[in-house]
């Protein structure tokens, strides 16, 4: 006789995420040997377990993964909010001096502590909707110190929560104040003196290309720096103009490029031959009430991978909803239902550079179960604002 699982999900409707589309079981169960699958399919041939766990029925997805966000931060911008109802533009703001600065102005203040502190309740919101994977980024710190400190901060989450967190180094996310009008100096910085320091607290490295970012040549210089450590990258590219940063990231064999709004075909050549996903930040493109949307049937038709997260940061995305980045990925951007889901777990598990790990349910990845109450797996990308998580099972607990 094999030896039994350790646990047994049965009478289950099974979303895997394997093959090209959900993966469909009907009749399934899922089994788990300590923190990793050991069965997902037909309820039929499903193994025998120590504790067996009755679905009535429901759905089961894996863990969901919520590949970008800036989670870790201090304060709000709900100030610079009321100022662009008032018609200030996110540029403008961030031209005159708040914008990302505002927010690395308070994280510069803040403690280690109080920064878990006030990313907890958002990381909580993540895990109440059936997160098991996030990715956190620094970027409000812009010293190597305040780059660590966010860093630290972000690796202190997954001991206070369940959860896997992937961190991600954006030291190059705006020029600090001490630097102004001396961005290459600072690059100089990032690339000699942070990068080579994050080794074991980042897993990897990423930047902001763009007209109040760095230059594509900047740009290029942090990434180079980080394969030269060993890091892998991603890059937020073609958000607000064309820059040619997503064809960049793909030339550095980037994990990801994030936002892609102004993305062209150049560039989704690249990224389909280098295998990079196309990350979208649906929240992002409502509230800063973008009106191009990224080029996503030229991205079906490459094949370039699909992924969505919340993008959540207190200036673009003040979202820490990773089903509504779902639902805003369907009616905004016309993804079909598949592409959604499969955008918040298997492709965003290829965008971190996990899809060893999770994103699928699949013998040996990580027992990272989403469990769901719905009658149509629809429901969970059509409705607005709802939860209808049941259980959340993370490495098997
Ligand atoms: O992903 N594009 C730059 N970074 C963030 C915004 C950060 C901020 O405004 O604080 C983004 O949209
Ligand atoms: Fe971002």
């Amino acid at each position: 006789m094999a030896t039994p699982a350790d646990k047994l999900w049965r009478n289950a409707r099974l979303a895997t995420m394997t093959g090209d589309g959900l993966g469909l079981v009907e009749h399934g169960a899922v089994a788990a040997a300590g923190d990793t699958i050991a069965y997902a399919g037909p309820e039929s041939d499903a193994p025998d377990a120590i504790e067996i766990i009755d679905c009535e029925g429901r759905w089961i997805t894996p863990g969901l993964i919520d590949c970008h966000t800036h989670l870790v931060h201090a304060g709000n911008r709900a100030r610079e909010f009321e100022a662009r109802l008032e018609g200030a533009t996110y540029e403008e703001i961030a031209r005159a001096g708040g914008g990302i600065l505002s927010t690395v102005t308070a994280t510069r203040a803040a403690s280690e502590d109080e920064l878990i502190a006030s990313a907890l309740p958002r990381l909580d919101q993540l895990i109440a909707e059936g997160v098991t994977t996030v990715e956190i980024k620094s970027g409000y710190g812009l010293t190597l110190d305040d780059e660590l400190k966010m860093l630290r901060a972000a690796r202190r989450l997954a001991a206070e929560r369940r959860i896997r967190v992937r961190t991600t180094l954006l030291a190059a996310h705006a020029v600090p104040p001490e630097y102004k009008g001396d961005a290459d100096g600072y690059v100089d910085l990032v690339c000699e003196h942070i990068i080579p320091a994050v080794a074991g607290l980042a897993d990897a490295v990423d930047a902001f290309c763009e007209g109040i970012g760095f230059t594509p040549e900047q740009t290029g210089r942090v990434l180079a720096a980080a394969v030269a450590h060993g890091l892998p990258v991603k890059l937020h590219a073609e958000q607000l103009s064309n820059l040619h940063g997503a064809a960049l990231a793909a030339r550095h064999g980037a994990l990801s490029a994030d936002h892609l709004e102004h993305l062209d075909d150049a560039g989704i050549a690249a990224m389909a031959a280098s295998g990079t996903v196309a990350t979208l930040l649906p929240g992002a493109f409502y509230f800063t009430r973008e009106e191009r949307r990224p080029p996503i049937a030229a991205l079906r038709a490459a094949g370039v991978p699909i992924a969505l997260a919340t993008d959540c940061n207190p200036g673009t995305s003040p979202m820490a909803s990773i089903l509504l980045a779902a639902n805003m990925g369907a009616t905004f951007f016309r993804l079909t239902v598949a592409e959604c889901l499969r955008g918040i777990t298997v492709n965003a598990a290829r965008a971190l550079g996990l899809q060893d790990r999770t994103g699928m349910l699949e013998p040996g990845k990580a027992a990272d179960l989403a469990i769901w109450n719905v009658t149509d797996l629809a429901e969970l990308v059509y409705r607005i604002g709802a939860n209808p998580l049941h259980a959340r099972i993370h490495a098997g607990q």
